[in-house]
């Protein structure tokens, strides 16, 4: 049969597809639209697009509800139709009919239901009568809250009752419509108009398309879903979290596959999109956000957390924080460090704990091993920076940058107050703090000379009260 073949095809050239994205989303208590809200690093709609655009290049978006928004998020690429008001899911179909092809098949499905894929959708498609409606249905745990499939004596689907709508009877069952349905469209053209809002919601339900196409005659099916998790529907925060930690699944499965190593998947979390090369190795705890790549060999983790990285090969990152920033081969980071938006570091660098850096470029093999902050400094290769040392940025009105030219050691504790350079091979003596530039090759000392009264300490160690009379508080006595 010819659709038969066009549904195994890449796309199909006789379907359309509406997504539903128009309603609020009340049960998020939520300023953001239900739909645009993210789920493993990108908005839920995201997902059934992806889902639908291997299928067909016409796909409408009802959009109601934050339209500007919804709309700016999802990017041109889609054609959009307005939903003034928001008077039901069948009502937003109907905003959509006129833009649509007066003959073929209409996929509608839900912004979100984020969790099904193409195979699903194929294969509902495979099995739908052309001249009839298919549901999409699971048979759920907890089917609170979904439309209740209603079948025959026979198992002939008949209708579909809302929760509201529904008997104690009718509660009880636990097939439910995932939302996604296949119609025909010169039926759905037909039965539409005939919708009507006389329910608890006053709202026209697509829904009860499904008993109007059924009473007529017309085939009614429904393709179940083997796995009813992959129906889920998103309307609260309970399910938001549900949807994410399922994506987060997937996310983490498909990276195994690749060839990296998650030592505990499951407090792993890793957005959608992220890039990760082989042999690397994640520890628990650990959160990379998108956008990021990470090279091959890296070793990750325990509890660090990356945003906007880029991380070449081998880049070894303990407990520590790194904000779009760019990493160099084999650098060391951490543990404990914080790596600020803007920085660069080249290979072999090495940011050690408790290191506070931003907005800097540090060439390869400099090691900044212990305790400091370098605020925009631009810092050349192979110097070495002691324990301590603060380069002093911002002056209470204005930022400013410091050089250190290559082979450079400033010693531990100095202050750099930037505007500054310090010279290539120069030596900045510990605990100095510097304000004029450092000439190539120099020793530069800026602290007090040291002063030593011979017999002194006794005296202020021994005043009264203090431990010089009563020995036992004090431990260095
Ligand atoms: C709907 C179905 C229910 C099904 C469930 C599956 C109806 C009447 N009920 O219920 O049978 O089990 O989905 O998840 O269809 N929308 C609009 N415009 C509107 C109203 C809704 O675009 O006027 C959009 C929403 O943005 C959402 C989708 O339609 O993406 C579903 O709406 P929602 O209110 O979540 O329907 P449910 O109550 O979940
Ligand atoms: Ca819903």
């Amino acid at each position: 049969m010819a659709y038969e073949r066009l549904v195994q095809g890449a796309k199909m050239k006789e379907l359309s597809v509406v997504v539903l994205a128009a309603g609020e989303g009340k049960r998020m208590r939520s300023g953001c639209p239900k739909v645009l809200h993210p789920i493993c690093g990108r908005p839920m709609l995201s997902y059934i697009l992806d889902s639908v655009s291997t299928l067909t290049d016409r796909v409408t978006i009802v959009v109601g509800h934050e339209a500007t928004r919804v709309k700016e998020t999802m990017g041109p690429g889609w054609e959009y139709v307005f939903q003034a008001d928001q008077l039901g899911t069948g009502h937003a179909v109907m905003q959509a009919l006129p833009g649509l092809p007066a003959s073929g098949q209409l996929l509608v499905l839900c912004g979100d239901t984020p969790l099904l894929e193409t195979r699903h959708l194929r294969e509902m498609l495979r099995q739908h009568p052309p001249g009839g409606a298919t549901v999409m249905t699971a048979r759920v745990p907890d089917p609170y809250g979904y439309g209740r499939i209603i079948r025959s004596s026979r198992g002939q689907v008949e209708a579909i009752v809302e929760e509201g709508e529904a008997t104690v009877e009718q509660r009880a069952i636990t097939e439910v419509n995932t939302g996604a349905y296949c119609f025909d469209l010169k039926l759905l053209a037909r039965y539409l108009p005939m919708l009507e809002e006389k329910n608890i919601q006053r709202e026209y339900y697509l829904t009860d398309l499904i008993s109007l196409f059924n009473n007529d005659g017309h085939p009614v099916q429904a393709y179940r879903l083997a796995d009813y998790r992959v129906g889920l529907g998103v309307n609260d925060r309970q399910q938001l979290a549900e949807a994410a930690v399922m994506w987060r699944e997937r996310i983490n499965r498909g990276l195994m596959i690749k060839g990296v190593t998650l030592i505990d998947p499951e407090t792993t979390y890793i957005d959608y999109g992220v890039e990760i090369g082989p042999e690397t190795e994640i520890w628990p705890q650990t959160i990379i956000e998108a956008p990021c790549t990470i090279g091959d060999r890296c070793r990750l983790g325990p509890s660090t957390h990356l945003k906007g990285a880029v991380l070449e090969e081998g880049v070894t990152i303990r407990n520590s924080v790194v904000e779009d920033s760019r990493i160099g081969a084999q650098a060391m980071v951490g543990p404990f460090a914080y790596i600020r938006p803007g920085c660069q570091l080249g290979s072999r660098v090495k940011v050690g704990t408790f290191v506070e850096v931003k907005g800097s470029n540090i060439e390869e093999g400099t090691k900044i091993p212990h305790l400091s902050y370098v605020g925009d400094a631009d810092i050349g290769e192979g110097v070495n920076i002691g324990a301590g040392v603060i380069v002093v940025n911002y002056d209470g009105r204005r930022k400013h940058r410091c050089r250190i030219e290559p082979g450079a050691f400033v010693g531990c504790n100095s202050n750099l107050i930037s505007p500054l350079t310090i010279g290539e091979g120069a030596f900045v003596a510990a605990g100095s703090t510097i304000n004029r530039d450092v000439p190539a090759g120099s020793l530069a000392l800026a602290r007090t000379e040291q002063k030593s009264f011979p017999g002194r300490a006794s005296k202020l160690i021994g005043r009264k009260g203090s431990p010089g009379k009563d020995k036992s508080h004090h431990p260095d006595v």
